[in-house]
């Protein structure tokens, strides 16, 4: 045999294997994205885009109301915890922000968490779930809460234990879907609802979308200013943040209480992620003090005026505080139209 024909052969069999081993990666791709779309909720969004560093909340046209309504009284149903004393609502109030209003969360037996509660109204845009991004979406962060031993401390057996002993319950789950009470639908329930939580109707999506006369002046020089000293380099898009990850601050201009939390670094062991966290939404803000991922600041002005020097290096007049907290108050829209069915 001639060591030329032994070439040809190793290079065939090395393409051959080279091919196979593509194949198999794109199968298990497929596998993945399909896993992704398991729980999608079918809810219909309409994008508004302007010419704008922030945008307008998109229009949610149609949600699929019997799925959120079901999501709607497991949000409010303290089964889902270990004793019965905390539901979801207990820390995420959606007739108040969407918050809790306390610096950390209180889980079952009183325990104290190490971060303050972000909104869930609108969460369902950002591009990852909780302060340091942890969860890709809504339907991976779902049985979070419910497994920390902080937070609700229990199991899916449990929960599903619970759920079936109610008619009312059984009732609902055998109407949406013949698979009754699951893990599976107890999330796409949950995730229907959330994603259909966006606080439409805000004075500043009025404006952004040609109404001028949505923001009073005052609110107009804030959001000149918000957009001129740079607060839209990190709190931006339709969110108004939630669309990135960002250090907090240059480090020795940052109060001492923020540098609590190593943020995403807690991860990823990265030192470059050492205090990174999700850029948070400013919809809604004027409603969830107190502040910053450990709720370590009560007013939105101290807020404002902390993120000006440690993020911008910028120490604002008064005025340009009290410009700035007016234009923040116009990032409040309505209460969800899903609340209120
Ligand atoms: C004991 C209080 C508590 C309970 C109960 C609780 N949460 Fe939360 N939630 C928090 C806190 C605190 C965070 C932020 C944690 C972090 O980022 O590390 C959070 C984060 C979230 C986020 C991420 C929001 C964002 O923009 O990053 C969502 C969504 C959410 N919770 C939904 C739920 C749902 C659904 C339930 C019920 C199944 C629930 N939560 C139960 C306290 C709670
Ligand atoms: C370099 C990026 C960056 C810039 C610029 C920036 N921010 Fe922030 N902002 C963040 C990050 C990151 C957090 C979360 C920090 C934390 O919780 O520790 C945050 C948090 C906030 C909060 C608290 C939100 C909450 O729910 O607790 C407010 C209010 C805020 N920013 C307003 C502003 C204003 C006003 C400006 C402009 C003067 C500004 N930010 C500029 C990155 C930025």
């Amino acid at each position: 045999m001639s060591s030329r024909y032994v070439v040809f052969v190793t290079v065939c069999l090395l393409f051959i294997v080279a091919v196979l081993f593509a194949k198999f990666k794109a199968s298990q791709q497929h596998q993945w994205q399909q896993d992704e779309e398991v729980h999608s909720t079918e809810i219909i969004y309409q994008e508004l885009s302007v010419d704008a560093p922030i945008q307008p909340l998109p229009v949610v046209k149609e949600y699929d109301v019997a799925w959120a309504q079901l999501g709607k009284a497991l949000f409010k149903s303290p089964l889902l915890s270990s004793d019965n004393t905390v539901s979801c609502a207990s820390c995420h109030d959606l007739y108040n922000g969407g918050d809790d209003g306390f610096p950390v969360s209180v889980g079952i037996k009183q325990q104290l968490g190490t971060r303050n509660s972000p909104t869930v109204i609108n969460s369902v845009l950002n591009f990852r779930q909780f302060w340091d991004g942890r969860s890709p979406n809504l339907e991976s962060q779902t049985p979070e809460p419910i497994h920390n031993p902080m937070e609700m401390g229990t199991n899916w057996q449990e929960v599903i234990k619970k759920l079936s002993g109610q008619p009312g319950f059984v009732k609902s789950f055998n109407a949406v879907s013949s698979d009754g009470i699951t893990a599976d639908n107890i999330i796409k329930a949950l995730v229907a609802f959330e994603a259909s939580l966006i606080s439409q109707n805000s004075p500043i999506d009025d404006f952004l979308l040609g109404n001028r006369s949505a923001l009073t002046l005052q609110q107009q020089r804030g959001y000149d200013k918000f957009v001129s000293y740079g607060c839209v380099t990190c709190h931006q898009g339709r969110n108004i943040g939630g669309n990135l990850y960002q250090k907090v601050g240059r480090l020795d201009k940052v109060p001492a209480q923020l540098l609590d939390d190593f943020g995403r670094y807690e991860l990823t062991q990265n030192p470059q992620d050492k205090y990174v966290f999700k850029v948070p939404s400013l919809r809604n803000v004027a409603l969830t003090a107190p502040y910053f991922h450990n709720g370590s600041v009560d007013s939105l002005s101290d807020a404002i005026r902390i993120m000006a020097r440690g993020q911008l290096g910028l120490d604002l007049s008064d005025e340009d505080v009290a410009d700035i907290e007016a234009l923040l108050q116009s990032f409040s829209g309505e209460l969800p139209r899903s609340l209120a069915e």
